[in-house]
């Protein structure tokens, strides 16, 4: 007998104050200036969009994003570095897009790093277009780096 092998794909929930240990484990293992584990517990309670990715229940990704007036704003996605490469960066921001759709939002925003060139790419590949640069946003080893400013029409 063949045995059919289902491509592994995530699985989307709701981020709850108790993932916040998980996340903020894979948060500082991705990133070189990783958010604080307060910046997660006030996106929670601001009640911003904040969905976990899991991989056979195991949380492997989440993506949160601010949602007001029509417009969308992506405040962080990520995937933990074991899982990068494969596929499931794309979707997840399939899955934020989805979303903000769902919410009638009329344009999405974010910030990245000119330098963060998978995510760059990522986001253009999806239908992202850089709009603006902000000078100095980001703390860098070098002082500062500035971020470009990606936006999606719906
Ligand atoms: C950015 C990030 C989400 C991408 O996730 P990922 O799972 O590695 O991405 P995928 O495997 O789905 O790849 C997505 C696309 O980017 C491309 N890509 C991946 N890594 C790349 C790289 N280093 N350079 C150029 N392109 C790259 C892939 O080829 C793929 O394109 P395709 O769909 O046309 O084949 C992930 O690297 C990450 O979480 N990084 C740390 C956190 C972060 O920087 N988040 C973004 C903050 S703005």
């Amino acid at each position: 007998m063949n045995a059919i092998l289902k491509p592994l794909s995530f699985h989307f929930r709701p981020m709850l104050a108790s993932d916040v240990e998980d996340v903020i484990r894979i948060e500082r293992a991705a990133y070189p200036y990783p958010w604080t584990i307060g910046n997660f517990k006030d996106s929670l309670d601001s009640g911003y969009s904040s969905w976990i990715a899991e991989i056979n229940g195991i949380p492997a990704g989440y993506w949160i994003m601010m949602l007001a007036a029509g417009e969308g704003h992506v405040l962080n996605c990520c995937v933990a570095p074991d899982w990068q490469g494969r596929g499931f960066g794309r979707q997840l921001v399939e899955h934020l897009i989805d979303t903000a759709r769902s919410h009638r939002t009329e344009c999405l925003f974010l910030e990245v790093r000119p330098s963060n060139t998978a995510a760059v790419f990522l986001y253009q590949r999806l239908g992202f277009e850089t709009i603006a640069l902000r000078r100095n946003y980001y703390p860098a080893d070098q002082g500062a780096e500035d971020a470009l400013v990606m936006r999606m029409l719906f």
